[in-house]
């Protein structure tokens, strides 16, 4: 069985994409190996973030991961920041990656864009050499993302592939994967647009009550016509609810289009609206459970113990292979 591995930013609030193209498909899947989630903490920091939202938001995440169904006892969940090799490895692994190949990667393009090009933090430039990182450290095959992630996995796969060559075998190489439906769902606003933590307009937060949910999706940007239609080109915004439908349902877009034959953008926006607020209600109600028990810290500081052990072999290995003395 190959172990599986994906994580989470702590920066803002989770959105509906992240549930269907991430949360929801770790739960799915936990059991197919061994499954380590985390919460990507350190990330957080690649751009400016108050140190109480970060600790709010990182508690938060574990609390989604459980709510959502990820099980302690099958699923390795932590902290970043609570296992070091991370931060270890990702000092040897940066002379492996190259700056040329790092400044053609899409999330720091869009992101240094919006930015004083004097003031971009190495960090925010060497983001994809910690996931990396991440990666490797838990000898992990599969790891299960949305679509705007796939190029980090892409460059974590040349990492791999040009240390082994330099030094043997001796990191395992992994593999992005997508869910079959949701691995970019778009603003509801802007279907044009991928649905991001850090663009509030048009977003449907994990946090939202839900009726604020319904009203977001009722008010849904929608397009000429009035069938309903898979038609990505054509019909962006009715695409992208189908496919929030289709997710959380299990309903093939075909299937959808049969529903709704004859009916109105209303109906089914009403349609969409109760699928969303079904899973959300119950989930919503575990995260609150859990928020408010120990249980939070219990997991973090077990799983920091657990995936610690498999991430000391990794680093010790490479810091072993690249003739670090004592090791
Ligand atoms: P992050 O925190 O931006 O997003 C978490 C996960 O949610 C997916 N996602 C979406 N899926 C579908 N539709 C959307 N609109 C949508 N928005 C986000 C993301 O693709 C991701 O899978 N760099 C990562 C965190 C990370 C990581 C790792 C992931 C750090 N180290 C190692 C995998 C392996 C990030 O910022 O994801």
């Amino acid at each position: 069985m190959d172990n599986i591995l994906s994580g989470i930013k702590p920066t803002g609030k989770l959105t509906l994409g992240n549930y269907i193209g991430a949360i929801k498909n770790f739960a799915r899947i936990q059991n197919e190996g061994d499954t380590f989630v985390f919460i990507a903490d350190l990330h957080a920091l690649t751009l400016p973030i108050e140190p109480e939202d970060l600790r709010n938001n990182s508690r938060d995440i574990a609390a989604y991961y459980l709510a959502a169904g990820l099980d302690p006892k099958s699923t390795t969940i932590f902290l970043q920041s609570d296992v070091p090799a991370h931060s270890e490895l990702a000092v040897i692994m940066q002379n492996f990656l190259y700056m040329g190949e790092l400044s053609r990667m899409t999330q720091f393009k869009d992101k240094a864009q919006k930015m004083d090009n004097e003031a971009i933090g190495l960090g925010l430039f060497a983001y994809p050499v910690l996931m990396a990182c991440d990666i490797v450290l838990y000898n992990s095959k599969r790891i299960p993302v949305g679509e705007d992630q796939v190029q980090h996995v892409e460059l974590c796969r040349d990492l791999v592939k040009r240390f082994n060559n330099r030094y043997g075998d001796t990191l395992v190489m992994p593999r992005a994967e997508m869910v079959k439906v949701g691995k970019r769902i778009m603003s509801l606003s802007d279907p044009t647009k991928k649905m991001s933590k850090s663009d509030p307009k048009g977003d449907i937060f994990l946090s939202d009550d839900l009726n604020v949910m319904r009203k977001k999706i009722m008010s849904a940007v929608t397009d000429l016509g009035h069938e309903i239609k898979y038609d990505v080109e054509n019909k962006p915004g009715i695409s992208n609810l189908m496919t929030i439908y289709s997710a959380l349902t299990g309903k093939e877009f075909a299937e959808i289009e049969k529903e709704f034959e004859g009916k109105g953008y209303g109906d089914f926006k009403r349609a969409v609206a109760d699928a969303v607020i079904n899973e959300m209600e119950p989930f919503k109600k575990r995260y609150e459970e859990i928020i408010s028990s120990g249980l939070v810290d219990e997991v973090l500081e077990e799983g920091a113990k657990k995936a610690s052990v498999i991430a000391n072999e990794t680093l010790a290995r490479v810091q072993k292979a690249v003739g670090l003395y004592h090791k």
